[in-house]
This record gives C-alpha cells, structure tokens and sequence, in this order.
C-alpha cells in the first residue's frame, strides 16, 4: 500500500504513531474547510459548543479563540485523537475553555438540550447509523441549536473517479447535496442550509434543531 491510501486508511479512526502524524497534518490541511465551514454560522461569545471527531484538535481550538465566555468540548472515538486533542488544546483546557473527551457519536456523553451549536468536520463519513446519530445530536442540541457539518467531499459527477476510490479505501458514505438535505430532514432538522464550492468539491450543511 502507498503512502497516500495508508494515510487515507487513517482518516477513518486514526490511531497509533502514524495515526498521530495524521492528526497533526489534518490539523494542518483542513484548515481551508475549517475555516469556511465556520463561515456559515454565527457564534456568541457564550456558545456552548460540541465538535464531533474532533480528531488533532484545531477546529475544537479555534472555536474556543470565538468564544472566550462560553466552552467548547470535543469527542472522539480515538484514543490517540484524544490524546492529541487534549496536547493541542492544553492551555485552554486549564482554563476551563475547552474540554475533551473519548465519545462516539452514537451515545453522546451529554445532557439533553446543552448545545447551542454543534459541529462536524470531515467525520459524518463514517458514522455508523447516520439517522439515529443525527437524531442523538437532535437530543443534546438546545431547541436553539444548529448543526454545522462540513466535508471536502461530496457525491458529484466531476468528482466520481476520485471520490469513489476513497469511499471504497475507507468504507465512507458520501452524499448528493439533495441527500444531505433528505437525510437532515428525515432525521428531524429544520430549516436546512446546503452551501458547495463546486470547484472544490467542499459542501457544507447548517440545520436548525427546531
Ligand atoms: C477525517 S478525521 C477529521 C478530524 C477533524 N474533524 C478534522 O477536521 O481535522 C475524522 C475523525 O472523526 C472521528 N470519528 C469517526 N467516526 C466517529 C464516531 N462514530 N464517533 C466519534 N468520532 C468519530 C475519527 O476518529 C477521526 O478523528
């Protein structure tokens, strides 16, 4: 296997030394998406936030430089993206800004009705039941919330060859723009916003809870 498809294996539950490596350089190379996705939505300086596969922990740091008067917590369901999280974020973690913790996104370790926003970059490919774990991020979400996801993939024509490839490297679901807005509104959302950078092949989804 080349060095290109080891390090998208990865992508899916990074884990050991190199999974580390990759943490750090999706930290690196996704800040273009991060930073777009984020875009799309408004955020009070009091939001609570939840960032889902929060993987090497940038975007969950990013979120908290928005908001010095609330807290954003990070999940996910690798250990070692754990680990790597929770060195990115140190500082704000001792500040009680930040918190992360080990999750899956299918029993969130949350309250109901916590959230005011919660987000997911370049994770809903592989979650296991999409419809019930959008309906779980439905339950910790404030009647308020919204859900941010945001992806450097989707389903397109111009994009198959490619696309196709890693969908079946990683055993990752990849959507139209239409089923984004179908599987949302299945799961309950509201108000659902598709937004793509067609040249890139970037799209994001914003749903209201209620
Ligand atoms: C491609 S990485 C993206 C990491 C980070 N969000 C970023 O943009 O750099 C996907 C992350 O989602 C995590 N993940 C995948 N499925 C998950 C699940 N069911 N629950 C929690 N985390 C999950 C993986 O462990 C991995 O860290």
């Amino acid at each position: 296997m080349g060095f290109i498809e080891k390090f998208v294996k990865q992508c899916r539950k990074p884990s050991g030394f190199f999974g580390k490596f990759v943490g750090k350089l999706m930290n690196f190379g996704h800040r273009g998406i991060r930073d777009w996705g984020i875009s799309h939505v408004t955020i009070s300086p009091q939001a609570n936030i939840l960032d889902i596969g929060c993987g090497g922990g940038k975007t969950v740091q990013k979120l908290a430089m928005l908001t010095p008067n609330g807290k954003v917590y990070g999940i996910d369901y690798s250990e070692d993206m754990v680990k790597l999280s929770k060195k990115v974020n140190r500082k704000l973690i001792l500040k009680c800004l930040v918190e992360i913790q080990n999750g899956n996104v299918s029993s969130l370790p949350f309250d109901d009705n916590v959230f005011d926003l919660v987000t997911a970059f370049e994770s809903y490919y592989f979650w296991p039941n999409l419809i019930d774990n959008l309906k779980e991020i439905k339950r910790v979400l404030k009647p308020t919330g919204i859900l941010l996801i945001a992806n450097e993939v989707y389903k397109h024509e111009k994009f198959e060859k490619r696309n196709s490839k890693w969908a079946q490297l990683l055993d990752m679901r990849i959507h139209t723009p239409d089923e984004y807005r179908n599987f949302l509104a299945e799961a309950g959302y509201m108000l659902i916003e598709i937004d793509e950078k067609a040249e890139r092949n970037w799209i994001t989804a914003v749903a209201k809870n209620k």
